[in-house]
């Protein structure tokens, strides 16, 4: 019995694919896309109005196991994901223990088989514990599955370890994920540096210790050759060292997050939200609509949410004590859609490329297209409907989210793993549990 989805706007880039057709899904595998095909022998699901696209990648995803079960688990966050339109994400190595070693991957990867409503592909870190002073095991977790390093939630302080983390890191045919930020300039900054901080009497913290970082990095790129990637770029001049570095034909790529884009420094007020205090900062107005023109110009490769779960207990504090971090995964395609795909600031097909196409291409991951042939991994997307982002709403263990009261157009309706609804009519199945076995 294979599914046939009908009458979806088929939006595919790689193969010049822009419209209504059915897609057969046999197995695995997508087997036919076409117009009018039979319905002998299928399951049948129409889904007029919606659009289908190659499965989305989240590629900057805390999903906490092990060791911050209370805030998410592998199960928690991929189910998160999966309401969020996401076929797999790369989960960060800030886990207790520190994703540091061959057992750890092995551990994510076993609990993803188990549990996972997604696929799950793990990062290590580049230094053991995230301190910074002592490599990772980088090959061995390369053998056992990692698919790129990095020290996300800390910049790596030294530049000759930065050196041989790329070094090692091409050996081993994986990118190098960066969280750029020089503690020396950073210290106990709790938002951007500058008016607002001032306003609210809270530490500042500088632009310039990212775009430190960012300029050395690159420079590092230079010498080693190593495939590197900068993490939720928050700058105008960092966003412009990368366009320089691209143009200079580095191997360089880089990510923004949906609150970098759509919140700023001037979202946090006398109320002192804590959803607002995330690692970097919220930035100037200036700097996020820097960061849209770098979405709509190439300079930008993917967009990533940085899903970063807390619990109500750790939230709930003066705004100095509360840890970093807002979730968003399941808020994010909303978020494209709304204040990207509606007023025409971007295209499906350039959507596709920043959700489907370059997150792979980042992990070395094989394309995905709706073509006969390929994983069944695909999106199905309702791009009209209407709703309010809600506490209730979140398949996530924690609500620490930014746009909580935001009435949003679009969200997932399906999504579909290897041929497996992860996801149908909104809801996530329990049939999809363990989809990455
Ligand atoms: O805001 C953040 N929270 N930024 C990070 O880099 C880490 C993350 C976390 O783990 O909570």
């Amino acid at each position: 019995m294979s599914l046939l989805l009908k009458n979806v706007l088929a939006i595919d880039g790689q193969i010049d694919l822009h419209e209504v057709l059915d897609i057969r899904i046999k197995d695995d595998l997508i087997a036919e896309v076409g117009k009018g095909l039979s319905e002998d022998g299928c399951e049948v699901r129409d889904l007029s109005g919606c659009i289908a696209t190659p499965g989305f990648v989240d590629i900057h995803v805390h999903l906490r196991e092990p060791g911050y079960e209370y805030k998410e688990d592998i199960e928690s966050g991929t189910r998160a994901a999966a309401h969020g339109g996401m076929v797999a994400v790369c989960s960060m190595p800030n886990t207790n223990p520190v994703t540091d070693s061959a057992s750890v991957i092995e551990f994510i990867l076993r609990r993803s088989r188990e549990a996972g409503h997604c696929r799950v592909l793990p990062s290590g870190a580049c230094t053991k514990g995230l301190k910074g002073e002592i490599l990772a095991e980088m090959g061995d977790m390369a053998r056992h599955g990692a698919v790129a390093f990095t020290d996300d939630g800390r910049g790596v302080q030294d530049a000759s370890m930065m050196r041989r983390v790329m070094e090692y890191a091409s050996q081993f045919d994986c990118p190098v994920m960066s969280h750029c930020q020089d503690e020396s300039l950073v210290g106990a900054g709790q938002i951007n540096e500058g008016k607002v901080s001032t306003l609210l009497g809270l530490a500042g913290w500088p632009a310039q210790g990212e775009e430190i970082q960012i300029s050395r990095d690159i420079e590092l790129c230079r010498l080693t050759g190593c495939q590197y990637h900068v993490q939720h770029v928050t700058t105008a001049r960092g966003m412009e060292l990368i366009r320089q570095a691209k143009a200079n034909g580095l191997p360089v790529t880089c990510e923004v997050t949906p609150h970098h884009l759509f919140l700023d420094e001037t979202d946090i007020d006398d109320s002192y939200n804590t959803f607002l205090k995330v690692n970097p900062p919220l930035r100037s107005k200036e700097d996020a609509s820097a960061l849209i023109d770098a979405v709509v110009d190439g300079t930008v490769d993917a967009l990533v949410t940085d899903h970063a779960p807390h619990a109500d207990f750790e939230k709930d504090l003066e705004f100095e004590e509360a840890p970093f971090g807002m979730t968003g995964i399941e808020t994010s395609l909303a978020l494209y859609i709304t204040n990207l795909i509606k007023p025409g600031v971007i295209t499906w097909e350039r959507l596709v490329e920043l959700l489907a196409i370059n997150p792979r291409k980042i992990l070395h991951q094989p394309p995905v297209m709706l073509k006969p042939g390929y994983p069944a991994d695909i999106t199905i997307t309702d791009p009209d409907i209407v709703w309010t982002v809600t506490k209730e709403e979140f398949e996530s263990k924690s609500c620490n989210s930014g746009f909580i009261g935001c009435e949003l157009t679009g969200r997932a309706r399906d999504v579909y793993v290897g041929g497996i609804a992860t996801l149908l009519d909104g809801a996530v199945t329990e049939l999809g549990k363990g989809v990455d076995a």
